[in-house]
């Protein structure tokens, strides 16, 4: 058999999707899981599934050489919201196991590629709004923003020293229904059409003019296995601004009343909105796009589309038992 991919954080938000798409590529015997959650047995979406802390820099190198791991998604991590009220625990998550998996990848030879995640929460204050440029002012003043650019930072720092390939994304809010986000400031647009389907309202926690950078979840994965597809030479970054479509909550809120007439927001903003403050509202990807071809699908009104039917589809299911939330 082929050398095994890692997923690390692999019962979260984009773990999950990740695996399912990854399982049509390589197959699930080449998948190896590991999260912290307890997911009842050692197998999660039919791969093996180590249950441990991604801190624990020896049970990485052991997993890694156990099962001859070739590909690391690094994806654990604590997110923007839960790391305000956890700084500590988001930066010795968040750094701790970046340094392990960068150091496994330069000292085990069979490892040739790492995808780690950044995020819009790299940019602060000081950098504009609109049309964020690949290489700008990043002062970001969440414990979450700080750790995505010191990351930043370490993987570039690998690569240039040591030629770890390692490859990112800047992630905007990621969107999806197959499986729920995890305590980062836009998980309001996933929320939203649950609500709107169940309670036809919704008390958004974001001001109606928040602008964010958003992308379907489908568009994320993707993109992701292209950059990971791309020949190293073509790559100009360590990570790439990554971006599809930006909205205000308000202009959410509209989308989603062109399907449902009825459907009402109000707006309590808490200091999520205030994380959110800091970030921009759209971003230049223009270098994706240049160096390894990236293009983004999905619009605000299919997005709103495949949302509303999945959601809907989902709430069916878990009406009669089928499905329960990730
Ligand atoms: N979802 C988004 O919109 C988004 C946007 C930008 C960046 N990102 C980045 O993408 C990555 C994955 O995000 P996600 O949305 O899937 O997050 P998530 O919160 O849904 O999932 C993270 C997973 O990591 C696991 N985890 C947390 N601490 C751990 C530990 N100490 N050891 C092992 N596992 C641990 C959690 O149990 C969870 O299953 C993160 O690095 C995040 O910063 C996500």
């Amino acid at each position: 058999m082929g050398g095994r991919i890692l997923v690390t954080g692999a019962c979260g938000q984009i773990g999950t999707e990740l695996i399912q798409v990854l399982k049509g590529v390589v197959g699930e015997a080449r998948i190896v899981s590991l999260d912290i959650r307890d997911v009842g047995g050692s197998s999660w979406l039919d791969t093996v599934f180590i249950r441990g802390d991604v801190r624990d820099r020896e049970l990485l190198f052991r997993v890694v050489r156990e099962f001859r791991v070739e590909v690391i998604y690094h994806l654990a991590a604590l997110l923007s919201a839960t790391g305000e009220r956890r700084p500590e625990e988001a930066w010795t998550i968040n750094m701790d196991s970046l340094w392990h998996v960068l150091m496994i990848a330069k000292e085990v030879d069979h490892v040739r590629q790492v995808f780690w995640p950044s995020s819009i929460a790299v940019f602060g204050p000081t950098t504009p709004k609109e049309r964020v440029p690949q290489v700008t002012v990043m002062e970001p003043n969440t414990i979450y923003g700080i750790t995505k650019l010191a990351g930043e930072r370490l993987c570039e720092y690998f690569c240039r020293r040591w030629q770890v390939d390692v490859r990112g994304l800047r992630y905007p809010g990621l969107i999806s229904y197959r499986s729920l986000p995890g305590g980062g400031t836009t998980d309001y647009a996933v929320e939203i059409f649950f609500a709107a389907l169940r309670e036809g309202r919704y008390t958004c926690y974001l001001s109606a003019d928040r602008c964010l950078p958003m992308m379907y979840i489908d568009d994320a994965i993707r993109g992701t296995l292209e950059l990971m597809d791309a020949p190293r030479s073509a790559l100009r970054y360590t990570v790439y601004n990554f971006a599809a479509i930006s909205f205000s909550p308000s202009e959410l809120e509209s989308a989603i009343r062109a399907h449902l007439p009825d459907f009402e927001v109000e707006y309590k903003p808490d200091y999520r909105d205030a994380i959110a403050a800091q970030w921009p509202c759209s971003i230049d990807d223009g270098a994706a796009r240049e160096d390894w071809g990236w293009a983004h699908r999905y619009d605000l009104p299919a997005l709103v589309k495949v949302m509303l039917e999945g959601v809907r589809q989902r709430i069916r299911e878990e009406a009669v038992g089928l499905s329960s939330p990730s």
